[in-house]
């Protein structure tokens, strides 16, 4: 099969588009026709090595994709056929023609919904709501203050935080990615190249601070919100795009009286992965009638794999990158 494989842990130009042996199914797992391969910033760390779970060489990155069935193993459980449109969430493996999954791991996908629109659903949204619902608390009627957001996971933290009732504080590099997350419902932007984060945000929050922070990026970035979130507050840690892990002050945390989350979708889901398939059916529920709509920017093909992933590493991507395999 055709694959976008990484041969030797580097940089993301080390990708080679070339032919490799489809994958082993185990009995119990489906194999998918991967029809597009939707990217995610750990995709990078991965090709990197820097990424907490590394794959055994050579591997095909992308963690999630969708497609149709080609095969059910004879112990594969849940309610899949031959032909059945999925997404799914491999965890590595999906820049290829066909993945291996467990059915735990795959979800059907509505009729009239794209498999570009459809592949980058599970991670984005997963981890959004996890975060929310699970670990940070997120009320109706708090202030929320996203990081990153108009990049994949930070879009749909605007998206799910509106519609679980959050005032929405939206923070990104340029007026152009902000445009995109007014239009995603946010109700503040804020242009941290141009801005302090902690003045307009205490500004905005008559001078309490806000009450979730949503923290994709690191750095700097999170020094300065812990200096602008509410008594009681949640400081939601989700990754460190900007390639810096901030050593947090413990005496900010007393200060402020608030708390620092760590946030893990991928081990979330393999540890209670009942309890993911339950917050999927909440978030599938929501897609069905209309209250979200997943943004894909840009469509790669799959031997432009390389270009795809530095539109990531670049900050040129806004919501979803998406690798169409036809
Ligand atoms: N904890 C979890 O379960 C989980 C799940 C999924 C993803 N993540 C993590 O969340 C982070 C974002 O992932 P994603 O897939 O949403 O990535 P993405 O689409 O590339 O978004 C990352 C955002 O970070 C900002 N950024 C700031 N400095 C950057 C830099 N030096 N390079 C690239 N981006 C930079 C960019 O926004 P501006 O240009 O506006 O600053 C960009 O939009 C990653 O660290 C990833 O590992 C964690």
């Amino acid at each position: 099969m055709k694959a976008a494989v990484c041969k030797k842990i580097g940089e993301v130009e080390d990708i080679t588009i070339t032919t490799m042996a489809p994958p082993l199914m185990r009995e119990d797992h489906l194999r998918i026709r991967v029809r597009s391969c939707a990217l995610n910033f750990p995709d990078i760390l991965t090709v990197q090595g820097k990424y907490q779970r590394q794959p055994p060489l050579p591997f095909a990155p992308g963690m999630e994709c969708a497609g149709e069935i080609m095969e059910v193993g004879p112990k594969a459980k849940g309610d899949f056929r031959v032909g059945d449109r999925v997404m799914a969430q491999p965890g590595v493996g999906c820049l290829a023609e066909q993945v291996c999954c467990s059915p735990l791991s795959a979800y059907h996908i509505p009729d009239n919904v794209s498999f570009d629109h459809a592949a980058g659903f599970i991670v984005t949204y997963g981890t959004v709501y996890h975060a929310f619902a699970d670990r940070g608390d997120l009320k109706s009627g708090e202030s929320l203050l996203v990081l990153g957001a108009a990049g994949g996971v930070g879009l749909a933290a605007v998206e799910l935080g509106k519609l679980m009732g959050a005032k929405v504080i939206a923070a990104a590099s340029t007026d152009a990615k902000l445009k995109v997350c007014a239009q995603y419902g946010a109700d503040h932007l804020l242009n941290y190249t141009e801005e302090p984060i902690k003045d307009t945000v205490l500004g905005l929050t008559d001078e309490k601070g806000v009450d979730v922070v949503f923290d994709p990026v690191g750095g700097d970035a999170t020094l300065q919100s812990l200096r602008c979130i509410n008594r009681n507050g949640r400081l939601l840690i989700i990754g460190f795009a900007s390639g810096v892990i901030p050593d947090i002050p413990a005496n900010r945390l007393l200060l402020r009286q608030c708390q620092a989350v760590g946030v893990a979708y991928g081990s979330y889901g393999i540890a209670f992965p009942e309890k993911a398939r339950a917050n999927m059916t909440v978030l599938s529920r929501w897609w069905a009638e209309g209250k979200l709509k997943p943004h894909v920017s840009m469509i790669f093909p799959l031997d432009e794999s390389v270009a795809a992933l530095n539109a990531l590493a670049t900050r040129k991507a806004v919501g979803k990158v998406v690798v169409h395999i036809p």
